[in-house]
């Protein structure tokens, strides 16, 4: 049977490959993103259909959800991004441009999730996933962006409680290293590149395509019994023991 499977942020890196797999599998699949053309473009080469919708933004998130088609299967809540590489300013000069550093992450990776996902949340079919992506940083980095990620795996626990007794598994993966994705907007030097490499037990940077797969088994009838869990894909740069 054709599932209806949401991907927020599917314009570009993991989003992207993961709407492209779901879509190879015979699933209809909505992507978002926030510029309309991008957003067109990733919908045109994918085969996907695109709404053009800001995650942080709540009227957005409403319309969106208006359009989104009246049953959901599959919830990934991959938009988001460490809001702090594009910042203007690299040192917050005062609490308050701190405040608003701090505002811009939580939004952009917390907020966004809670709020598609209570805008679709009746619409969610039993049987069906939301699939929150963490990071991470969200065990290790001191920053904004790190701690809206754990915020949004401890949300991810207690939403899996609200909603597995309906049929729908609520898990958070968390990516570490990925290569071939906008996140670091330019930033990556080769000296970091390397030391994330190293850090893993593997000897390498993860794909879209790692992570895609592992989202793609959690939607899956396979595992219906996972559900409330931080799954890492990570090649051992963190370890759960
Ligand atoms: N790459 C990594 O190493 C890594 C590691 C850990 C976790 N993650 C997480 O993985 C997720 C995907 O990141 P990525 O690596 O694939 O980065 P990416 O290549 O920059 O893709 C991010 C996607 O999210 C969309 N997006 C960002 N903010 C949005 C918003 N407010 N509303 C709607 N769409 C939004 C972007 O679309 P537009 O720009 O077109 O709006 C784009 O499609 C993020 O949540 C990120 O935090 C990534």
């Amino acid at each position: 049977m054709s599932r209806t499977v949401v991907v927020t942020g599917g314009t570009a890196g993991i989003g992207r490959r993961v709407a492209r797999k779901f879509a190879e599998s015979g699933d209809t699949v909505v992507i978002t993103g926030r510029s309309t053309e991008r957003v067109q473009q990733a919908a045109e080469e994918l085969g996907v259909r695109g709404i053009v919708c800001d995650a942080g933004v709540p009227a957005a998130v409403e319309r969106f959800a208006e359009l989104a088609g009246p049953v959901v299967d599959v919830l990934v809540n991959m938009a988001g991004g460490n809001t702090d590489l594009t910042a203007t300013e690299p040192g917050a000069t005062s609490l308050e441009k701190l405040t608003e550093r701090w505002q811009a992450n939580l939004t952009a990776n917390l907020l966004s999730a809670v709020l598609t996902t209570t805008a679709l949340r009746g619409r969610l079919r039993a049987g069906g996933s939301v699939i929150n992506i963490g990071s991470i940083g969200a065990e290790y980095a001191a920053s904004s962006y790190g701690a809206a990620k754990a915020a949004l795996e401890a949300w991810s626990a207690g939403l899996s409680a609200q909603l597995a007794p309906t049929g729908i598994t609520v898990n958070t993966v968390a990516p570490g290293y990925i290569e071939d994705t906008e996140f670091f907007q330019g930033t990556m030097t080769e000296q970091r590149r390397a030391q994330l490499i190293g850090s893993t037990h593997n000897n390498r940077a993860g794909t879209p395509d790692d992570v895609a797969g592992v989202i793609e088994f959690l939607a899956s009838p396979h595992a219906r019994h996972i559900t409330g869990q931080t799954i890492h894909v990570n090649g051992g740069a963190y370890t759960t023991r």
